[in-house]
């Protein structure tokens, strides 16, 4: 058995961090996957672009059973930090909206800065070893299909269970598990929403259509586009408000979140009351989905000959359209898992299990999920620096 000071499992965002911080500070590391190839997801992110961190994050912005668990963390490796990291690489990037920093160039030039920064710390990455068995007695004793290693430290770096066709495994929570900590209700986030078949007679002739306006579940609200799709709806807006949304609860959308819909239905009908209704409705809504409801909602007959109560009506539907999911997309589609490890099994400054010295969780396998925006990369680069500084 080969013995390190430290092994991490999986070369994804957190890992990869998490080793290089560790390997920085002098420590010997070996990070292991069972991929061919590290990264990958970051490979995929962002469009290609990766969305590597977010420039106005803050912790108000990630969801957890403990909603100031992440708040030490993202103070100790700020967004600023990452930021600056990427310049010294050299790598372009840009703002696309609301904070969002993207590689001008490739997600790939992340990857190789953060394999760079890894070699420089001396950490030894090997890929294409499956871990067979995690044992502990006065140190960490890793088990795998190509060797045994043991080690002081174990940091748990394998990320949640979206997208499985890529290789997410619970294996994070399982182990967790076995060490005695505890795992919270796991489900899909920043995920498309699916909705029963009456529902779906509107969406999915309407698939493809896009506009902007407000997606709302109680008290939380995300102004951005919003997609129809076959299956339902998509979009940023319907992404980040998937996270909020719990099985049987309404979704509101206002459609025309800059105008009051109502008046604009009625000076419309006293501007043009020989124009038919969806033509109305087409000046201030997509051509497709202003059909649809003037379908739907309103006589077929030219404005002049319809009462101002059912132009109330839709007025009143177009600014608080509310429907109810019948679920998600699932992991199949999910950008992100919702829970993972319970934080009250972990240190806030360190993320380090209370009770298991020297064993660390980090990443989407946490029970802290970021908003859409790069804040998720955030929490993986945050908490493998603070795992990193003490393993
Ligand atoms: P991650 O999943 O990245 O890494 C886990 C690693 O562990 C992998 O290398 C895996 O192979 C390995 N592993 C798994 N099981 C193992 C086992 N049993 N043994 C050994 N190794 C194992 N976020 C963001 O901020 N900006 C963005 O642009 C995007 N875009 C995006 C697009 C898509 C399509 C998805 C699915 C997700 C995003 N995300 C995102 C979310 C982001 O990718 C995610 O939050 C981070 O990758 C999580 O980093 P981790 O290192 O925790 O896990």
């Amino acid at each position: 058995m080969t013995h390190v000071d430290v092994v991490v499992l999986g070369a994804g965002a957190a890992g990869m961090f998490a080793a290089m911080r560790a390997g920085q500070r002098g420590r010997r590391v070996l990070l292991l996957d069972h991929a061919e190839e590290p990264g990958k997801k970051i490979l995929i992110s962002g469009g290609g672009r990766c969305n590597f961190t977010n420039a106005d994050c803050v912790p108000e912005r990630f969801l957890s059973a403990n909603p100031h668990f992440a708040r030490s963390a993202l103070a100790r490796y700020t967004q600023h930090d990452f930021i600056a990291l990427v310049r010294r690489h050299g790598i372009a990037f840009h703002e696309k909206t609301l904070g969002q920093l993207f590689c001008d160039g490739s997600a790939r030039q992340i990857v190789a800065m953060l394999l760079a920064e890894c070699h420089a710390a001396g950490v030894d990455l090997r890929v294409g070893h499956r871990v067979t068995d995690i044992t502990r007695d006065d140190r960490f004793r890793i088990a795998t299909d190509r060797g045994g290693f043991t080690a002081d430290s174990l940091v748990l770096a394998t990320g949640g269970l979206s997208i499985p066709k890529m290789g997410a495994t619970g294996f994070a929570h399982d182990v967790a598990q076995r060490f005695g900590l505890a795992v919270t209700v796991l489900r899909p986030g920043l995920v498309p929403l699916t909705f029963p078949d009456k529902a779906l007679e509107l969406m999915r002739p309407l698939s493809g259509v896009a506009l902007p306006a407000v997606a709302r579940i109680g008290r939380t609200a995300f102004r951005e586009a919003v997609l129809f799709t076959h299956r339902g709806l998509s979009g940023p807006a319907i992404l980040q408000v998937s996270s909020y949304w719990q099985e049987g609860t309404a979704l509101t959308l206002d459609l025309l979140p800059d105008a009051d819909p109502t008046a604009l239905l009625l000076a419309g009908k006293r501007a043009r009351p020989r124009a038919e209704a969806k033509t109305v409705l087409a000046e201030f809504l997509p051509t497709r989905l202003a059909q649809a409801f003037a379908a739907l909602h309103l006589p077929p007959r030219v404005m002049a000959e319809i009462g101002d109560a059912p132009l109330k009506t839709l007025g009143a539907l177009l600014r608080a359209w509310q429907i109810t999911p019948s679920g998600t997309e699932g992991y199949a589609k999910a950008e992100v898992t919702l829970g993972g490890v319970d934080t009250a099994g972990l240190s806030s400054q360190t993320l380090m299990a209370k009770d298991v010295p020297g064993l660390f969780v980090v990443g989407e396998a946490v029970d802290v999920t970021g908003w859409l925006g790069g804040y998720n990369f955030q929490w993986a680069w945050s908490s493998g620096w603070a795992a990193g500084e003490v393993a």
